[in-house]
């Protein structure tokens, strides 16, 4: 797959060729987006067509300029956890979401779920932790990347597969149970960091690894745009300590700026 040029109206696993082409980086952005609306109407013109080049997703993103009056009805906040906020569902091509990180919050390391993954940062500052898949979890598509021996940060440095980190994180996952099956743990392996700061883009894959997100102010919060296509409703997140996958359904805190009644199901079994 040649990343930068892959189709992303389809998932990754359906792009063939395993090529990387040098990134041009910085991003060189063509085209000015005036707000985050234009930025929403850009995409849905892009992804009307039947091919979608990552790059200029990429450089459309890079091309809008954070500006708060454009995002603050979506920028709702929890004490406990980041949120999920939906802005636009791109006619089930795309969806676009604002998440809100509190100090200290994170995701759990997860999978993107064969999809691609876009990431601008709006406000604040946030890490991306990268993780090497576990081998007896790691997608076929992981596999023939890897043969090519080279990977790629999400700045667009090269980065080799040899460092040590874990952690699991909190987020807007609904985990599913934990089997009590014999399990081959696997303690994960970071391989890689990067710092965002405001306006930056990235990308990444399930051909590219594992990450987690983090704000690592104690004090301020963050807010980053999120753009995933296709959508999906659920990925895995994966113990740092042990590698074991778990499958984890993804929900929004609020949509279209208005927050979502949660239902408290009952239990069943009336207990
Ligand atoms: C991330 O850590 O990339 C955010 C995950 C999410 O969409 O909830």
């Amino acid at each position: 797959m040649e990343i930068e040029g892959a189709n992303c109206k389809y998932r990754v696993s359906a792009c063939e060729d395993l090529e990387q082409l040098s990134v041009e980086r910085p991003i060189k952005i063509d085209q000015e987006i005036s707000g985050l609306d234009v930025l929403v109407a850009e995409l849905h013109r892009v992804f009307s067509g039947d091919h979608v080049n990552v790059h200029d997703v990429q450089k459309l993103m890079a091309g809008y300029k954070s500006n708060p009056k454009d995002w603050k009805k979506y920028a709702k906040f929890d004490r406990f956890r980041y949120t999920r906020n939906l802005v636009d569902e791109g006619n089930g091509a795309f969806n676009i979401m604002i998440l809100c990180w509190g100090p200290g919050h994170a995701s759990a390391i997860h999978d993107h779920a064969d999809s691609h993954c876009f990431m601008k940062l709006l406000s604040g500052s946030l890490e991306e932790v990268r993780y090497d898949w576990p081998s007896n979890v790691e997608p076929e598509v992981m596999r023939k990347f890897k043969r090519k021996n080279l990977r790629r940060c999400s700045n667009g440095t090269d980065l080799n597969i040899t460092q040590n980190g874990n952690n699991i994180g909190n987020g807007e996952y609904q985990n599913g149970e934990h089997g009590n099956e014999e399990y081959d743990m696997q303690e994960m392996e970071e391989i890689g960091r990067t710092r965002l700061e405001i306006d930056d883009v990235c990308y990444i894959n399930d051909a590219l690894g594992l990450h987690r997100m983090e704000n690592p102010s104690h004090v301020d919060g963050a807010i980053s745009l999120h753009l995933y296509c296709p959508p999906f409703d659920s990925c895995r997140v994966f113990d740092a300590r042990t590698g074991k996958p778990t499958e984890a359904k993804v929900t929004f805190w609020s949509k279209y700026g208005k927050k979502i009644k949660r239902v408290i199901e009952a239990n069943p079994g009336g207990k």
